[in-house]
């Protein structure tokens, strides 16, 4: 049994956590910034980076004191090293390493997105490798078979927009708010879905990959056009994605072979009518379904520990100079999609 501290900072939440191999998250602690960023309808790196400072040690210090356990204690520190913002990641991974170098334990640089990809087995001791995942954040939408810690295949990634960007993008169109994609979800709630025609891009396209950009424009031109409530947009737009990843979601079910069980994973897997419909896409396919619960979902650091945990079983641990990635696929060997923008 291993006892791993987690730190993450890869965007505007800033979160320490110890978690035991067993699964028992002893705890979790989680400082967003959400309040820094609202007046600028979007997350601004350099005062991410400040306050991650101000926040990470304290922090670290709290989930101790509620663990009722002393660094000392500690088997190995987890601290993400990358993607995400390159200031906030540099604060927690050097926190890390600072904690690391102090107590004398080893480091862990985990990737953000193995967090996201592993947190479900945190969540549930029956999810067993090699499983197929979409990984739906702010950052990334992308379907990858996992075989195993470290062992990803990506089968599909988005070609321009995330499906997180897509809702914060059209939250901010409707004036909704930040962060966007709870915001849309609850204006949905009281819209219909079929008011507003909206796209479905790449549906029904050979390859899973996927496309939001064109129906943010949509919104645009459905907003401007005057006619439609902002709910009915909402919950509209919110169909889209559904259908969308749905179908993107089958495809690459068609497509991988062997997989286990069907996983969601990442900050959009918070959303109730995603989740619903790929549990009904799993039953139609005869995969069992997993999802974390919405606080394992959003970035925290208890999935950075139990990727930690994952990490350490494997007798995976790292050197202290290793450096912050602000880009850091999962599958290094996945080609571009085709028509792809920057986004790995
Ligand atoms: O995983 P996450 O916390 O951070 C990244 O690694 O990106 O994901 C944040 C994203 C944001 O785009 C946010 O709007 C979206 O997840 N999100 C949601 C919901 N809750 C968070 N999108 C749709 N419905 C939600 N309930
Ligand atoms: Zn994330």
């Amino acid at each position: 049994m291993a006892l791993i501290l987690g730190l993450e900072s890869s965007c505007d939440e800033t979160a320490a956590a110890l978690v035991i191999s067993d699964r028992v998250v002893l705890a979790h602690r989680l400082a967003t910034q959400e309040a820094h960023h609202r007046p600028f309808g979007g997350v601004v790196p350099e005062i991410a980076a400040r306050a991650h400072v101000e926040v990470m040690t304290p922090l670290v210090e709290q989930a101790l004191a509620d663990a009722q356990v002393r660094l000392a204690d500690v088997d190995a520190i987890a601290a993400t090293a990358g993607p995400g913002l390159i200031g906030g990641v540099m604060v927690g991974l050097v926190t890390g390493k600072a904690l690391a170098h102090a107590a004398g334990k080893p480091l862990i640089a985990v990737n953000h997105l193995e967090g996201h990809a592993l947190s479900p087995r945190l969540a549930n001791p029956d999810l067993h490798f090699p499983y197929l995942l979409l990984l739906v954040s702010g950052g990334h939408c992308q379907l990858l078979f996992v075989e195993g810690v470290g062992r990803y295949k990506r089968l599909a990634t988005t070609i321009d927009d995330a499906a997180g960007e897509a809702f914060d993008k059209t939250a901010k169109l409707l004036g909704l708010g930040f962060p966007g994609g709870p915001a849309v979800e609850a204006a949905a709630k009281a819209g219909n879905a079929k008011a507003v025609p909206l796209p479905r891009p790449l549906l029904g396209a050979k390859e899973p990959h996927f496309s939001f950009a064109g129906l943010k424009s949509a919104v645009l031109r459905a907003r401007d056009a005057g006619v439609h409530k902002p709910e009915d947009i909402a919950a509209s737009f919110q169909q889209a994605v559904v259908d969308c990843l749905i179908d993107r979601t089958q495809r690459a079910v068609d497509v991988a072979d062997g997989a286990t069980a069907l996983v969601v994973a990442g900050g959009v897997a918070a959303n109730q009518t995603i989740r619903q419909a790929l549990e009904a896409l799993a039953a139609r396919n005869g995969l069992p379904f997993f999802a974390p619960p919405l606080w394992l979902c959003t970035d925290n650091a208890a999935m950075i520990a139990w990727a930690g945990a994952e990490r350490f079983a494997a007798g995976l641990t790292d050197p202290l100079d290793i450096a912050a990635r602000p880009r850091w696929p999962l599958d290094p060997d996945a080609e571009k999609a085709r028509g792809a923008g920057v986004k790995a």
